[in-house]
């Protein structure tokens, strides 16, 4: 049993056919096109690319943005390796901050922080790029001035966060230009996909043209500049147009399946759900998830992970990993931070060592749209099992 798989059925064979049937089986068409105003106006932007990626989406936004040799992108240590790898594509330097233990987002204190310093220090930054973490949006409220006094435009990583809300206003929408991601394992899926999503009708234009071989506008093959072959095809767009209609009957089952865990474990001593704090303190029953309310941050509970205190549980995150491992059932640490990375072990970071511990501590749960009753109950079952043996 998967963490997050693909959720597909019916309907996507539905457009699937009639894309494929279309003729249009190419990585430019109607199809495209539609997904793109779609997904842009239920993020609430004017402006859309459909990409390969969300890490092809990354790297043509820190090429629009202008980064390159000799400036820094400051990233959060705790994420996914491809928000790193898109920085160092563009030869800019990534520089890595810490997160707030209480949601696993960019610690804002630190960021503001690191970009006085590096303004002091003379450097050069192209962009700072907050990832939505397991869904979560980061504290835009706090980020976005900081970054605007430091002049450092923001391209938000919401490769987890499409369908989450941030004082009313949509995952991917803050910032200069956001990335979404299609992945398999992702809210929708269009197998492999990305876009990019922004109010700025040049950033859009200039990530299109460089998405498509930097292709001049005559009929010959002329070029200025180095491009990528980095659209989304017609039939996978098609793909995610039928996932997009579902998106929020598969927000609604990642949610209800968010509520049962914090049920389950709001009794269990030691454990919390990550970004979601508990009311009355460590070890009371009151776990708030919270839908959007003015004021507050309505994720779309990509993935449920659980943060253990071992010294209070009497057990570690990753025995109950074990345990669920050993009847079939998939669970993953929280990512493994950007510093402790062999490949960035060199790299400048800011740290406090809450990502670490979040790494040590967390664990991620099923938490996929598509997983049945059944599978559910299983999953369930299984832990109670595991917290009765402690
Ligand atoms: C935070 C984050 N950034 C970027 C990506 C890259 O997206 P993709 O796999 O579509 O390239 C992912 C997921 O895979 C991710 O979780």
């Amino acid at each position: 049993m998967y963490l997050s798989p693909p959720d597909v059925g019916r309907l996507e064979e539905t457009y699937l056919v009639r894309a494929l049937r279309s003729g249009w089986v190419a990585p430019l068409g109607p199809e495209v096109d539609a997904f793109e105003r779609e997904v842009a106006d239920r993020v609430g932007v004017a402006h859309a690319v459909a990409v390969s990626s969300g890490t092809a989406a990354l790297h043509l936004a820190l090429l629009a943005l202008g980064a390159g040799p000799g400036q820094v992108v400051v990233v959060p240590t705790l994420t996914f390796v491809a928000t790193a790898n898109a920085v160092v594509y563009t030869g800019a330097e990534p520089v890595f901050v810490d997160c707030d233990p209480a949601t696993g987002n960019i610690d804002v204190a630190l960021l503001a922080d690191l970009l006085h310093r590096l303004r002091v220090a003379g450097q050069r930054v192209a962009a700072v790029i907050p990832v939505d973490m397991f869904g979560a949006c980061a504290d835009y409220d706090e980020i976005l001035p900081v970054c605007a006094a430091a002049r450092v435009p923001v391209l938000a990583d919401a490769a987890e966060s499409l369908g989450s809300t941030y004082r009313g206003r949509q995952a991917g929408s803050f910032g200069r230009i956001a990335a979404l991601s299609f992945n398999g394992n992702k809210i929708i899926t269009t197998s492999g996909g990305g876009m990019l999503v922004s109010d700025d009708a040049g950033l859009i234009a200039q990530s299109r043209y460089l998405a498509t071989q930097a292709r001049q506008p005559v009929p010959h093959y002329e070029h200025q500049d180095v491009g990528y072959n980095y659209r989304l095809s017609n039939l996978l767009a098609a793909l995610g147009r039928a996932q997009l209609s579902r998106l929020d009957e598969m927000l609604a089952r990642r949610r209800e399946l968010r509520e049962r865990y914090a049920k389950l474990f709001a009794a269990v001593p030691g454990v919390r759900l990550l970004g979601d704090p508990r009311e009355d303190g460590p070890g009371a029953a009151g776990v708030r998830i919270a839908p959007d309310t003015a004021g507050s941050r309505g994720s779309n509970c990509w993935l449920t992970t659980i943060v253990v205190d071992p010294e209070q549980a009497g057990w570690r995150a990753g025995e109950l990993g074990e345990h669920l491992a050993a009847e079939d059932i998939e669970t993953r640490p929280v990512w493994k931070p950007m510093h402790l990375q062999p490949i960035f072990s060199q790299s400048r970071a800011v740290l406090t060592g809450a990502a670490q511990r979040l790494f040590d501590e967390g664990l991620t749960l099923p938490s996929g749209s598509a997983l049945d009753e059944t599978q559910t109950a299983r999953v369930f079952h299984t832990i109670e099992q595991f917290l009765a043996q402690r």
